[in-house]
């Protein structure tokens, strides 16, 4: 396992895609926790970033029936993968998944309902600079999700400093995230966590 650790942050090649099918099967219990905490209208446009194996997309694309999916990552074979468990939906013109980075999406601003972050902010080079982009591309009063099951609150971060610096993941700690989304523009932050579990998910809104 810790061969594929490296992986997470930007998977490719055959590991790259070994790592994308246990993600999309091992994150779904932390991803359905996650999505409770907002409300999908059916209508919504919704982007993904750092799509990875592209099984959130899929499923977001299930509740927003009659709206739009979109998936991001910076990873070319994220992208193929993602394209290929999305094939359908893709085909109807209800997801398209592109390449790109969180920091630069390519899309114009205004549009997007909801951005949901997956067990992905660990990995951006400037989590300001993409909560800025984020918010430029969020609709007024549109929201950002991000779920993740790790967390800087003392504790977890020291019992898991092995895994953490194998896999390269930059923990930030919830109050800091809160702050850095405000300076970033967002307003009404939420934070959420799961009793007994590292598991949280940070809800914040553009005005
Ligand atoms: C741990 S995986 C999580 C994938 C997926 N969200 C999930 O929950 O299964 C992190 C993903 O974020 C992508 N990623 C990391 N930094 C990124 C960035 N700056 N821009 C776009 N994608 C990024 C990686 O390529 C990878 O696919």
């Amino acid at each position: 396992m810790s061969g594929l650790m490296d992986q997470f942050r930007r998977p490719m090649g055959r590991r790259g895609r070994l790592v994308a099918a246990l993600m999309n099967r091992g994150h779904k219990p932390l991803t359905s926790w996650g999505l409770t905490h907002v409300h999908i209208k059916p209508d919504y446009v919704i982007l993904d970033v750092g799509c990875g194996g592209g099984k959130t997309v899929n499923r977001l694309a299930q509740q927003a029936a009659s709206g739009k999916v979109f998936g991001i990552d910076y990873s070319a074979d994220m992208v193929e993968y993602s394209k290929k468990v999305n094939k359908k939906l893709i085909a109807e013109n209800r997801v398209e998944i592109v390449e790109g980075s969180v920091e630069k999406t390519g899309f114009s601003n205004d549009f997007f309902d909801l951005v949901t972050a997956i067990e992905t902010y660990y990995f951006w080079p400037s989590f300001s600079d993409a909560l800025r982009e984020i918010r430029l591309v969020l609709k007024p009063a549109g929201k950002l999700l991000m779920v993740n099951e790790m967390v800087k609150d003392g504790v977890y971060e020291i019992k898991h400093a092995k895994m953490i610096e194998q896999a390269h993941v930059r923990l930030i700690p919830l109050e800091e995230i809160r702050n850095t989304l405000l300076s970033a523009g967002f307003a009404d932050v939420q934070i959420f966590t799961k009793a007994g579990s590292p598991w949280n998910a940070v809800l914040a809104q553009k005005p």
